[in-house]
């Protein structure tokens, strides 16, 4: 049986991967699919969650149940997701945010010519969403939730990357063969900044999604 644990309770979750415009044909993109956070989605819904899903390239149709906005670069899903997040009392930045967008955008498509090597890319910094969001909650009691893929020294890098980002809660994937890009399945640790570790064993997406919403309820305050 599902808990409506968040019934009352207005959740913004973003999925998917930005991309990031070189031209009017070419991207800087990458390989998030979306999949956690629709899992993410589905089980917020089925727990009585009104959500605002923020999907950003996952070619996913609309999950039933939730409010859908449709975005493409880093800083549309930033626009998306203060204004969202006003209003919120959850945000959980399930997508893939690109670090960096091409300082500029060729209003028509980048050629090759004849016997010239290609001009460099330069890059600019976007915003880091997670880390805006966590330092200017709507609310005091507003729960912010982050996801990070890392490839080494996976606690240890999560413990830093949660203090810095000022979240309450980090979603720590090791990015392995079969884990987290694309597949059905996760394996991760959820970090808390009062110093809580919860290890996710090895299963589908929507399990570490439940993980997550029990975390985030025993995090609620009561509800006026
Ligand atoms: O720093 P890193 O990209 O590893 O952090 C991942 C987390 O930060 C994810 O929750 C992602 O949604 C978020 N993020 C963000 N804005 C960025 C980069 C990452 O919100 N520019």
């Amino acid at each position: 049986p599902v808990v409506p644990d968040l019934v009352g309770r207005h959740v913004v979750i973003s999925a998917g991967g930005t991309r990031e415009p070189l031209d009017p044909v070419r991207y800087l993109g990458n390989r998030s699919s979306g999949k956690q956070g629709y899992a993410l989605t589905r089980t917020a819904v089925a727990r009585g969650a009104r959500v605002t899903l923020i999907e950003a390239n996952t070619g996913l149709p609309d999950p039933s149940g939730a409010d859908v906005v449709r975005v493409g670069t880093a800083v549309q899903l930033r626009e998306a997701v203060l204004k969202a997040a006003s209003d919120a009392d959850v945000v959980v930045m399930a997508a893939a945010v690109a670090d960096f967008r091409p300082a500029e955008y060729a209003e028509g498509k980048i050629k090759k010519k004849d016997g010239q090597e290609p001009a460099p890319i330069v890059l600019v910094r976007n915003p880091d969403i997670l880390a805006e969001v966590s330092a200017e909650r709507a609310t005091p009691d507003q729960i912010v939730v982050g996801f990070a893929a890392e490839t080494d020294n996976v606690l240890a890098n999560g413990r830093e990357k949660l203090l810095r980002k000022g979240c309450d809660l980090l979603v720590v994937n090791e990015v392995g063969e079969r884990k987290t890009f694309g597949s059905e399945e996760n394996e991760a640790v959820v970090l808390a900044a009062d110093g809580g570790e919860t290890p996710v064993p090895y299963g589908p997406k929507e399990g570490l999604a439940d993980t997550v919403w029990d975390l985030v309820s025993a995090r609620f305050s009561p509800q006026a």
